[in-house]
């Protein structure tokens, strides 16, 4: 059997923005910025979207186009059978992620319908308390897990590609309207004030905090560390240059971001609601409340969540697919039952996720940031340690000049620079759940040893093996 490929570059683009474009940019970047020192925030995320965010994205995007597989076959192709196991982790990682987000797709479903009849303008604190968890917020799950299936059973062009093609200019021109439209509300300025203002002070008094919390929002709202861009990616043609997609990819997402909180804070000051923790309540209790104070406010309510919608869909989708892309590869199953298999799974662990929250909040909280660094970390030490010199070749077909000559500085950030990193992030992230907290110095300490150890085997292990 073939294996399917984009039909466009366009169409690969557009899948790519829409897995990256999602919750991640509707209700965690605006709070994350509101609550980390404002355009401090902003200029500290553009930062780690550039210098980290895009690296390895593009790493994740050169083992998916060399091997052209689904990242356990990926890893198991380029590096030999024991490297499976990353592929595992990306697996595991998608497993995690999905669980928890196709809930929250479920609640904005829900709140899309809710709208159209006014049914929380009235309460809407209570009535989110009455719906975000149970057999109810269970069923949503499914309805949203549904359409998720629906696309990818239909395929990677013929589904992902189309759907995501109608979808991700609609969430543009939609999110356009909507700031257009926030910004002659009364009472907006406070809005852009509180959202854009810079607060250097804050910035200096909790710079790593906001680093680490910069650096986990730029690998979930790039979708890089569970495998999904590589999967995207290993649809691709040899004559794309990876490195200007994936720059492509990542403007697009940044500036629906901020164009999510250009509709969001606006809003939110003219009709003066301070914007409150982040987090799902904030979304749906703040928000959404203030709908319905509004001129046509059941018509403002399903159009804002329904782009949300669209949004998360168009997310859940690449998620869905890693799954789907490994049984179909390595288990020489139709895509047919591959899909019917990984819905059934996902049914079970999203109802699970959907009925306790508990459990929802480990999963989103905690072990989907450690997941995707650490995924991310075990695939960028493979592309710099056990690619190698190849991965600078993979990164060059297809280029341009320009991109050409990024290819090298590209390389020892992926195999030097971001591990280091990652590892830095990981330790202070794993300190905070052990409930042993670690000074910056100590984990830099901790990760700077714990990456030259893992180089160490790694080139052992590559070098026994020839
Ligand atoms: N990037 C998406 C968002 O911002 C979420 C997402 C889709 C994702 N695919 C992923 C996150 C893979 C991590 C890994 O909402």
């Amino acid at each position: 059997m073939t294996r399917a490929t984009w039909r466009t570059r366009l169409g690969f683009v557009l899948a790519a923005v829409g897995s990256a474009v999602g919750l991640g940019n509707i209700w965690r970047f605006p709070w994350l910025t509101a609550t980390n020192g404002g355009a401090a925030f902003l200029l500290l995320y553009v930062l780690v979207i550039v210098l980290v965010g895009v690296p390895g994205l593009l790493g994740e995007m050169v083992i998916g186009r060399r091997s052209r597989r689904n990242p356990v076959g990926a890893f198991g192709e380029l590096g030999g059978r024991p490297w499976r196991v990353l592929g595992g982790v990306a697996l595991f990682a998608s497993v995690v992620v999905l669980s928890f987000y196709s809930v929250v797709g479920g609640w904005i479903l829900r709140y899309t319908a809710a709208s159209a009849t006014g049914a929380y303008f009235g309460a809407p604190q209570q009535y989110f308390a009455a719906i975000d968890f149970g057999v109810g917020a269970a069923a949503f799950h499914a309805l949203f897990l549904l359409a998720t299936v629906a696309v990818v059973y239909a395929g990677v062009d013929r589904g992902i590609e189309l759907a995501t093609t109608v979808m991700v200019p609609g969430i543009v021109v939609l999110f356009g309207g909507l700031a257009v439209w926030a910004w002659t509300l009364p009472g907006s300025a406070g809005g852009y004030e509180f959202y854009l203002s810079l607060d250097v002070a804050y910035l200096r008094a909790n710079f790593f905090d906001v680093l680490v919390a910069a650096a986990g929002q730029a690998l979930f709202t790039l979708s890089v560390g569970a495998g999904a861009m590589l999967t995207y990616a290993s649809y691709i043609d040899e004559d794309r240059s990876l490195a200007a997609d994936g720059t492509i990819i990542a403007v697009l997402n940044t500036g629906i971001g901020v164009l999510a909180g250009l509709v969001i804070f606006p809003l939110l000051f003219s009709l003066g609601v301070s914007p409150g923790e982040g987090g799902p309540g904030a979304l749906f209790v703040g928000l959404a409340g203030a709908f319905a104070d509004l001129p046509y406010s059941r018509v403002v309510g399903v159009v804002f969540f329904g782009v949300v919608l669209l949004a998360a869909l168009s997310s859940a989708i690449s998620i869905f697919e890693v799954l789907v892309a490994y049984l179909v590869d390595e288990h020489d199953i139709t895509r047919a039952r591959a899909t019917a298999g990984v819905g059934g799974l996902f049914l079970l662990t999203g109802s699970l996720a959907a009925l306790s929250p508990g459990l929802f909040a480990l999963l989103a909280d905690t072990i989907a940031n450690l997941a995707l660094t650490a995924g991310l970390l075990g695939f960028l030490l493979f592309v710099g340690w056990v690619l190698g010199p190849a991965a600078i070749d993979e990164y060059r077909t297809g280029a341009g000049t320009v991109a050409r000559m990024t290819g090298r500085p590209w390389y020892y950030t992926v195999a030097v620079v971001l591990p280091l990193f990652l590892a830095f992030t990981l330790v202070s992230g794993l300190g905070g759940v052990l409930g042993v907290p670690v000074t910056a110095p100590q984990a830099a300490a901790i990760a700077a040893l714990g990456v030259v150890v893992a180089i160490a085997l790694v080139r052992h292990r590559v070098d026994t093996a020839v």
